[in-house]
C-alpha cells in the first residue's frame, strides 16, 4: 500500500518492455501512489515485449509510439490527454538504444548511421517529447519530467561507447529544456543518473556483469536496484521535489563520490 503521493496526477511512461525494466517497475510504483497514467513503447517492443500484462494491473491504456518520431508522440500526447481526462503532472523517459552496442561494434569502429540512431532513440526524443509537450500545452504547472542516465556520461566505459554521448547529450537536453520549461510552466526537467541494473538495455552491454560487479564493491550502499529508481522517480513526480529542477541526480549507492572502498581495497590484497 502506498501514500496517496500521486493521488489526482495523471502522466505517461515510456519504455516498459518485460517485468525487469525500470519503466515497468515505476508504473506499478507509481499505480501504488495512486498515479494514474497511460504507458507507451515502441511498436516493435510491444510486440516482443509483455507491456499488455502491466496496463491490465495499472488499468493503464497502451498507445504505442516510437519515441523518435515526432507524429506519434503527437498522437500519443493528444490520445493521453483524452484519456486521462486532463493535462499531465508527470512524464517519464525510460528509452536507451544503441545498434552499435547490439552489434558488437568497438568504439574505433562505429556505423554512423547507427550512431546517429543511437543518438536519436537515446537522447533526441526526450528533446521532442519535451517540444511535443510544451507545443500542446500537455502539462500541468509544477509537473514533473524525467530522464534516465548513466555515469559513462562523465566518466570512460570502455564498453559503453556511442550510449556515453547519448547519455551526455540527455542530461544536457534535460538542463537546457529545464531552464525553459520553468519558465513557461513551472514543470522540472531532471536525469537520474542510476546503478547498473539487471534489464534488457543493461544486459545488452558485453562486460556488464563485470560494471555490475565493480560497482557493486564501489558503492558504499551497494548497487541501487530498479525497485529503488522507481522509488526515487516517484518522489521525482510529487510534489515534495517541487524546487528541484536542471539536475543530473546521482542514484547510484554513493559510487560517484567513492575513491576506493574498503571492500575493493580487501579485493585487490588478496
Ligand atoms: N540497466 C541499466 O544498467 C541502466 C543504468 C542506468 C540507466 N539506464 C537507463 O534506463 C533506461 C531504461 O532502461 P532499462 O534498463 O529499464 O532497460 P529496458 O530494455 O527494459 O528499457 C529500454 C526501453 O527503451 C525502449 N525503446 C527502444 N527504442 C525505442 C524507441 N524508438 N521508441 C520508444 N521506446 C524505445 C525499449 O523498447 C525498452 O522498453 C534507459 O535509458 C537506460 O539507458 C539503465
Amino acid at each position: 500500500m502506498g501514500n496517496n503521493l500521486l493521488k489526482g496526477k495523471r502522466g505517461i511512461i515510456f519504455g516498459a518492455l518485460d517485468e525487469n525494466s525500470i519503466a515497468w517497475k515505476t508504473a506499478l510504483r507509481v499505480k501504488d501512489e495512486g498515479g494514474a497514467f497511460t504507458l507507451t513503447n515502441a511498436p516493435i517492443a510491444m510486440r516482443l515485449g509483455k507491456i499488455n500484462e502491466l496496463a491490465s494491473a495499472c488499468n493503464a491504456q497502451v498507445i504505442p509510439a516510437d519515441a523518435t518520431s515526432e507524429q506519434d508522440l503527437n498522437t500519443l500526447f493528444s490520445k493521453s490527454l483524452e484519456v486521462l481526462g486532463g493535462k499531465l503532472d508527470f512524464v517519464l523517459h525510460s528509452i536507451g538504444m544503441s545498434p552499435n552496442i547490439r552489434k558488437g561494434k568497438e568504439y574505433g569502429d562505429m556505423n554512423y548511421e547507427w550512431y546517429l540512431k543511437t543518438l536519436d532513440i537515446s537522447a533526441l526524443s526526450f528533446h521532442k517529447i519535451l517540444q511535443t509537450a510544451e507545443k500542446l500545452d500537455a502539462m500541468n504547472e509544477w509537473g514533473s519530467i524525467v530522464a534516465l542516465s548513466y555515469i559513462a556520461s562523465q566518466r570512460s566505459y570502455p564498453d559503453y561507447t556511442d550510449m556515453a554521448q547519448a547519455k551526455a547529450m540527455l542530461e544536457s537536453i534535460a538542463r537546457s529544456y529545464g531552464a525553459r520549461f520553468a519558465k513557461l510552466k513551472k514543470v522540472r526537467v531532471n536525469t537520474i543518473s542510476q546503478s547498473p541494473t539487471k534489464t534488457t538495455a543493461g544486459a545488452g552491454i558485453s562486460g556488464f556483469d563485470v560494471f555490475f560487479d565493480y560497482a557493486q564493491m564501489m558503492s558504499p550502499l551497494g548497487n541501487a536496484s530498479g525497485e529503488d529508481c522507481a522509488n526515487y522517480i516517484t518522489i521525482l513526480f510529487s510534489d515534495y521535489t517541487r524546487m528541484v529542477t536542471m539536475q543530473n541526480l546521482m542514484h547510484d549507492g554513493g559510487f560517484s563520490t567513492s575513491g576506493i572502498t574498503q571492500e575493493m581495497i580487501d579485493r585487490l590484497v588478496k
